[in-house]
C-alpha cells in the first residue's frame, strides 16, 4: 500500500533547546535511567507495536534515545559518536507517527517526569522548558496524516 507522507505545515520547529544545566545536574546514568522508565511505558502503550516487543530489545531501545538526550540535555554528543548524524524526522519514517501516536508518546513521557525530580534529580525549574521542547520538536516527527 502506497503512503502518504504528511509533512507538517510549519516546517521544522523552532523550539528552544532544554537547559544544559539539566545534564550538568542529573549526569548520564541518570538521564539513562528516565529513558529506560520512559520505554516501559512506551511498552505498555498505544503504540508499544512500534517498538521492540520484548523487555531487553526495549531497554537497548532506550539506550539508543539516551545517547541522544544526553547531548540534547547538555551532555556529550553520545548519538552523534555512536550513530552518526541523528536526522531525527528521517529516523523515524519507517514508522507511520500520526498526531494521536504523538499524543500517546507525549503522555507516555509525561507520566516519567512526573516524578523525574525526586527519582533522576531532574532539576525541577527546567521542566517547563524541557516540556516545551518535546511538544515543539515531536510536531516533527509527525509523517502520516489522520486519514492514512
Ligand atoms: C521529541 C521528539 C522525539 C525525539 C527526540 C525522539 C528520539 C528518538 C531517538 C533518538 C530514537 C533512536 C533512533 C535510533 O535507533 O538510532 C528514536 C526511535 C524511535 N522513536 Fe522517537 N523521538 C521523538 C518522538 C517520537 C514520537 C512522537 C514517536 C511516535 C510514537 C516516536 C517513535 C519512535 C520509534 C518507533 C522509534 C524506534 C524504536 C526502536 O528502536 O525500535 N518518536 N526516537
Amino acid at each position: 500500500m502506497r503512503r502518504e507522507i504528511y509533512v507538517p505545515p510549519g516546517g521544522p520547529p523552532r523550539v528552544e533547546r532544554p537547559d544544559p544545566a539539566i545534564y550538568a545536574i542529573m549526569g548520564e546514568e541518570a538521564i539513562f535511567a528516565m529513558l529506560e522508565d520512559f520505554y516501559v511505558e512506551l511498552g505498555q502503550s498505544e503504540v508499544a507495536d512500534m517498538f521492540p516487543q520484548s523487555p531487553e530489545g526495549l531497554r537497548a531501545a532506550s539506550h539508543r534515545s539516551a545517547a541522544f538526550f544526553v547531548g540534547l540535555l547538555g551532555g556529550p554528543p553520545l548519538y552523534q559518536m555512536r550513530f552518526g548524524n541523528p536526522a531525527m524526522r528521517a529516523r523515524h519514517m519507517p514508522f507511520a507517527i500520526d498526531e494521536a501516536a504523538r499524543q500517546e508518546w507525549l503522555a507516555c513521557f509525561n507520566r516519567v517526569l512526573i516524578d523525574a525530580p525526586v527519582r533522576y534529580n531532574f532539576p525541577a525549574e527546567h521542566l517547563p522548558g524541557f516540556r516545551a521542547f518535546l511538544d515543539g520538536f515531536s510536531g516533527w516527527m509527525v509523517n502520516t496524516g489522520p486519514e492514512s
